[in-house]
């Protein structure tokens, strides 16, 4: 975990930076979402980042608590909240495996592009179901590496072996939508941007 952390806050700066890859695909994401999203709802966005994603959703809901394991992240995040006035996002340094909250909390959880990057992808999404309300919605976008046969099976494990890449799962997209019908969700949303390398999906919890 304290590797995953100190890879995040080396690359924080340069992750703020960057812009978003597809923006017509994310903005199709947010809208999605949105759909969801009701004005007295509690969110729990789980590898917030730098906040984009939660600061853009914030007029749409009571309130979000976002949570990243990166402090430089959320630093950042937090001084987008600021410039923009948005206070009703708390920013918190918690990973997902160490969140501390009550069952049935939430009406929605999020992860954006991180499910992939997690040692236990399954025990995460098994949280996520206990934190959500029955009815609760959790949207994720997932990157679906092993949807690629190529070199990026070697060269990532051995990035990460080298400290240059954070570890990441080759999952794929049956898998992982099995993985979240098993879990107890049943999957309202299931859209497969990026050539199919991507899973976005919103799923109820039964
Ligand atoms: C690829 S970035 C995605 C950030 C943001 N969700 C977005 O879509 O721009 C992955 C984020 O997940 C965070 N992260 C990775 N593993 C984590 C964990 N176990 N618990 C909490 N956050 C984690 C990283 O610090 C990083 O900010």
């Amino acid at each position: 975990m304290a590797q995953a952390s100190l890879f995040w806050d080396r690359h924080a700066k340069g992750y703020a930076k960057r812009p978003v890859s597809d923006q017509a695909t994310y903005e199709k994401k947010l809208k999605i979402t949105q759909d969801y999203l009701r004005p007295d709802m509690e969110v729990l966005e789980l590898g917030c980042g730098t906040g984009t994603t939660a600061l853009i959703h914030a007029p749409f809901v009571k309130h979000i608590r976002a949570v990243d394991i990166s402090e430089k992240m959320l630093e950042i995040a937090r001084g987008k909240a600021e410039s923009r006035d948005i206070e009703n996002v708390t920013f918190e340094r918690s990973s997902i495996e160490d969140l501390a909250a009550a069952d049935a909390t939430y009406d929605v959880v999020m992860t954006h592009s991180v499910l992939h990057l997690l040692k236990d992808k399954d025990a995460a999404v098994a949280k996520i179901h206990r934190l959500l309300k029955p009815g609760g919605v959790f949207v994720s976008s997932t990157a679906c590496l092993g949807e690629m046969m190529s070199l990026w099976r070697l060269v990532l494990p051995i990035g990460h072996f080298l400290g240059l890449l954070p570890l990441v799962r080759f999952l794929t997209v049956d898998e992982l939508v099995r993985d979240l019908t098993d879990a107890g969700f049943r999957i309202d949303h299931e859209w497969r941007p990026g050539k199919g390398k991507t899973l976005f999906a919103v799923a109820i919890k039964e």
